[in-house]
């Protein structure tokens, strides 16, 4: 952006959290991902196809009908009643624990969870340790805080729990570990369950807390989970977690469920953010549990997202160049490509958008400008029919 005196004095005025850089070069590729038939394999949005939208309706009918006021009005800042409790019996189904009253609460959305947990937890300069790669919002969120954030890498069994172990050995003293263990964004790989062991008796015995965020834990394409955090090691794990790609992200509803007093801190944090998460989103969902809806949904959204994952791995093997590796997901969203050696992503995603292609560069995903020669490919917005020419024409670019 050009500096000119309206800029100088508005900065003089943003706060110094505001400062933190996303890079130029980056935020002039995501300009151009607005462009009209883009085949683009760059957002991380859930096909419009799951969307519930005449159930969504009837129940709205059903509300006004039955002279429903809950639904309409403010809501208690931990939530709803009914909501909590649909949401408690969820988690004891898919998680095989049931959080006691004081320690769950509904959010606006898992970047809300993650935001009252900055909010609670950090102070400048604190540090965080993130999966490298990992979720943009995330490290957003921890800079907003003013936090370092460290990158530990991963490999296609999820964090490198040794090496986190070795460094914090080394010393190294994070009051957060944030994790994505299932299907996660951008890698697409799971944490696995030898490490999730390992994981969290690393928190307890150095006295961090785990933030887990499932945003893709439900959308796993075989039922063969490994046990969440959470269930593990409630006592130093809050999970954030979203209805956002199960049900539809237009409520922005989430949750955190975590130790008694993490929780009460949470809610105290939630008052003077939103104060509590809208009871509409909050009341559709209740009923979308107790109707059983949520589940004939979820069948259908996995099945759909892994014919798309698989559509998008044959092209892959079919059109990239030796020397291009990719991750193999299970689940969730997306695939993590590495590029033949040199490769450069943000090029790549420059002369990709010429050719009608959009890709996330992998330098976006890290804290320390790492992941040049990665790539993010979501697979879950793209049109089927469309992803083959898609990845024939990227692939047409990478070694030219
Ligand atoms: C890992 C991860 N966490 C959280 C979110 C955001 O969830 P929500 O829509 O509930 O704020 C996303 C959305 O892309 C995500 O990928």
């Amino acid at each position: 952006m050009a500096i000119t005196p309206e800029t100088q004095r508005w900065d003089r005025l943003f706060a110094a959290r505001t400062r933190g850089d996303v890079g130029e070069g980056i935020a002039a590729v995501l300009a151009f991902l607005g462009m009209p038939n883009l085949i683009s394999f760059a957002g991380g949005f859930p096909d419009p196809r799951t969307f519930p939208r005449e159930r969504a309706a009837a129940l709205l009918e059903e509300f006004a009908a039955a002279g429903e006021s809950t639904a309409f009005q403010y809501a208690p800042t931990r939530g709803l009643a009914g909501p909590l409790d649909a949401l408690a019996s969820r988690l004891e189904v898919l998680q095989g624990r049931r959080p006691a009253d004081d320690e769950l609460l509904i959010t606006s959305g898992a970047i809300e969870a993650l935001e009252l947990v900055c909010k609670s937890f950090l102070d400048r300069g604190d540090l965080v340790v993130v999966e490298g790669p990992t979720y943009l919002g995330a490290i957003m969120a921890f800079r907003g805080f003013e936090a370092e954030v460290v990158a530990v890498p991963m490999d296609d069994h999820g964090l490198e729990v040794d090496e986190l172990e070795r460094r914090l050995g080394d010393g190294l003293r994070p009051k957060l570990l944030y994790a994505i263990p299932d299907h996660q964004n951008p890698a697409g790989v799971s944490l696995s369950r030898e490490r999730r062991v390992l994981l969290v008796e690393l928190a307890r015995r150095h006295g961090f807390l785990i933030v887990e965020d499932v945003a893709y834990r439900e959308l796993g394409f075989e039922d063969d989970a490994a046990p969440s955090l959470w269930s593990l090691a409630p006592d130093v794990v809050v999970q954030a977690g979203t209805t956002s790609k199960t049900f539809f992200p237009g409520v922005r509803l989430g949750w955190a469920v975590g130790p008694a007093e993490v929780s009460a801190q949470l809610v105290s944090a939630k008052q003077n953010t939103d104060q509590c998460a809208g009871a509409l989103g909050q009341r559709l969902f209740e009923e979308y549990v107790r109707r059983g809806w949520i589940d004939e949904q979820l069948a259908q959204s996995r099945s759909l997202y892994r014919r798309k994952s698989e559509r998008m791995l044959a092209a892959l093997e079919r059109w990239m160049p030796a020397g291009t590796r990719w991750t193999f997901p299970k689940g969730g969203f997306f695939s993590w490509l590495t590029l033949p050696a040199g490769g450069d992503a943000n090029d790549l995603a420059r002369r990709a958008v010429e050719r009608g292609v959009a890709i996330v560069p992998g330098s976006l995903f890290f804290p320390d400008g790492r992941g040049v020669d990665n790539v993010r490919l979501s697979f879950s917005l793209v049109d089927e029919a469309v992803i083959d020419d898609g990845i024939e024409r990227l692939a047409s670019l990478v070694l030219s």
